[in-house]
Formats: C-alpha cells, sequence, structure tokens
C-alpha cells in the first residue's frame, strides 16, 4: 500500500516536471531575422519552435502546365539556399527564392500566426520589378502538429505590394487551454505529498534512528493517537448527545423503562472506562 503510493506520487511529480521544462530546448527561431526586432514578434516566432527543423513542401500546377514546387522552412534553409525561407522550384528550371528569413515580420493572432519572409529575389517583369515576399498564414488545428502546406495564391498583379500566400494547420499556435488542474486538486495534491513525505520519513527516522517498533514507528504516535481519542469522544458526543443517552438520567426513565433495554445501555456507559 505504502510503496503503491509512493509509486504514484513519484509518477505525479516526474509528470508536473515534464510539463513544466518540457518542449523548449531548442531555439532555432533566433535564426530568424526579425526587419524590427520587438518582443511581441518574437514572442509570435517562438511559438513557432516546433515547426522549426522542418522542411515543409507542397506542389503546384499552374495553367501554362508548369509545376513548381515550394519549400519552407521555419526560420531554416529550405531548398538548399542560405537563407531560404520559401524557395520556388520550377521543374527542370531554376530555384527562385520567394522570402529570405533573415527577413521577417510575425504577427501573432488569437489563434493564428502570420509569418512574412520579405527580400526574395525580384520580379522579372511584374509588380515594379520589386522583390517577391511570401506569406504563411498558420492556423491552429489541435489535431495536428503541422499540417501539411497549401498553395493558396501567387498575387502578381498589383503594382506593388505582391505576395505569395501559403497556409498551414498546426497546434504550435493554439491558444493554450486553462490548466486541467484546478489550484485546489493542486493544493490537495501538495498536502497528500507533504504528508506521505512525513509519514514514511517519520517512519524511516522512528525504525532506523530511534529504534522503535510495532505500531510506535508512526512519527508522533502519542500525538495522534491523542487525536484519534479526541476525535472519537467528539463524535461520541456529538452522535449520541440527543435521544437514548438523555432518557437514562431521567429518574421517571430509569423508574418506568421496561427491564429489555437497560443492560445493553448500562454497557454502552461502561465502556469507556
Ligand atoms: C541557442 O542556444 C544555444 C545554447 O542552448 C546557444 O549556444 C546559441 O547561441 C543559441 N542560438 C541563438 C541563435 O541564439
Ligand atoms: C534538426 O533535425 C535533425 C534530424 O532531423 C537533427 O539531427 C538536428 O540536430 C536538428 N537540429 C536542430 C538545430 O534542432
Ligand atoms: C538572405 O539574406 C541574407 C542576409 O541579407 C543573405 O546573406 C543571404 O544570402 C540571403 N539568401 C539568399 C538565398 O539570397
Amino acid at each position: 500500500m505504502t510503496a503503491f503510493t509512493v509509486m504514484s506520487l513519484v509518477a505525479v511529480a516526474f509528470q508536473l516536471m515534464l510539463l513544466v521544462g518540457g518542449g523548449r530546448a531548442s531555439n532555432n527561431t533566433m535564426n530568424c531575422k526579425l526587419t524590427t526586432e520587438t518582443p511581441k514578434e518574437r514572442d509570435a516566432l517562438k511559438l513557432l519552435e516546433p515547426l522549426t527543423n522542418k522542411t515543409f513542401s507542397v506542389v503546384q500546377k499552374t495553367e501554362k502546365d508548369k509545376t513548381y514546387t515550394y519549400e519552407f522552412q521555419v526560420c531554416g534553409d529550405a531548398g538548399g539556399m542560405k537563407g531560404g525561407g520559401l524557395v520556388q522550384k520550377e521543374d527542370g528550371g531554376k530555384a527562385v527564392l520567394v522570402g529570405n528569413y533573415t527577413s521577417t515580420q510575425a504577427i501573432h493572432g488569437s489563434d493564428w500566426v502570420m509569418l512574412i519572409y520579405g527580400e526574395g529575389e525580384k520580379y522579372d517583369q511584374h509588380c515594379s520589378k520589386e522583390k517577391r515576399r511570401a506569406i504563411i498564414m498558420i492556423s491552429c488545428d489541435r489535431s495536428t502538429e503541422a499540417g501539411p502546406l497549401k498553395a493558396v495564391l501567387e498575387n502578381r498583379e498589383w503594382d506593388k505590394d505582391c505576395f505569395y500566400l501559403f497556409e498551414l494547420d498546426s497546434s504550435a499556435v493554439c491558444p493554450v487551454l486553462p490548466s486541467k488542474l484546478s489550484v485546489g486538486s493542486v493544493l490537495l495534491l501538495i498536502g497528500v505529498c507533504s504528508f506521505a513525505t512525513y509519514l514514511i520519513g517519520g517512519f524511516l527516522y522512528m525504525r532506523l534512528v530511534v529504534g522503535a517498533k510495532g505500531v510506535e514507528q508512526f512519527p508522533h504516535y502519542a500525538f495522534w493517537s491523542e487525536i484519534g481519542n479526541l476525535s472519537a469522544d467528539g463524535c461520541d458526543f456529538v452522535c449520541r448527545s440527543r435521544g437514548n443517552r438523555r432518557e437514562p438520567h431521567t429518574p421517571t426513565a430509569v423508574a418506568t423503562e421496561p427491564l429489555g433495554e437497560e443492560p445493553e445501555e448500562r454497557d454502552d456507559h461502561l465502556l469507556p472506562m
């Protein structure tokens, strides 16, 4: 019984440690360089840490029968390009940098993060020959660590501010659910843990240091047995103060009571002595 309790307590403590310390070892998002370094954007990027060090890719066919493959990494080199956050590869053609993660913006909403990579390769004709830009919309989906990358659209018909838009579902950007353990149950857990520690520690101390035997091995045995007696008395008082206890004290009751029940009640009174 005691060994079982200790084992389950150790398991609970271990899980709590995992909850507190787990999962935040890498800092790959530090490779992303924000165009304006602000704590808010840095925090948004840190949410994406579980998505780093992975290449996401999507194949897209255009109307002109061209096949493009887009490769994307969060703050890492996609498509084997240094700084290549998002790279477009044409079948049998060259690779084009769409967005460089050394020019990053990150915007965090309630259940999404919008990642913007700038400083891509310049357009040949479109968009006033500005540099390409990639926008990756990462939305909360608790059922997947990281879903497939989807190409939404390439907007290059504008005069400027063109962009390639992608989307990705991930649990990494979901709002944190309120903890399932309420404050009350955490306090209870701590209380139970401390009491178990006290009991086991005290038991070992009494047994090994003091050399106690039998029931005396319980720490503060005298105190606890006193508590036990007191509560028994209290219970006795509360539970029996009404009804049959008072009756025998009234002389009429003693006198008129048939003899049948009397011996039992007398025995009751004798017991505590
Ligand atoms: C990431 O953390 C390691 C130590 O854990 C540190 O040496 C390294 O400089 C950090 N990288 C960045 C980009 O901050
Ligand atoms: C990235 O992943 C590879 C294996 O997939 C691993 O060997 C490497 O250490 C990882 N790098 C970082 C910085 O997490
Ligand atoms: C991305 O930007 C960095 C810093 O401006 C630059 O060193 C790197 O070459 C760029 N990557 C590519 C593929 O152009």
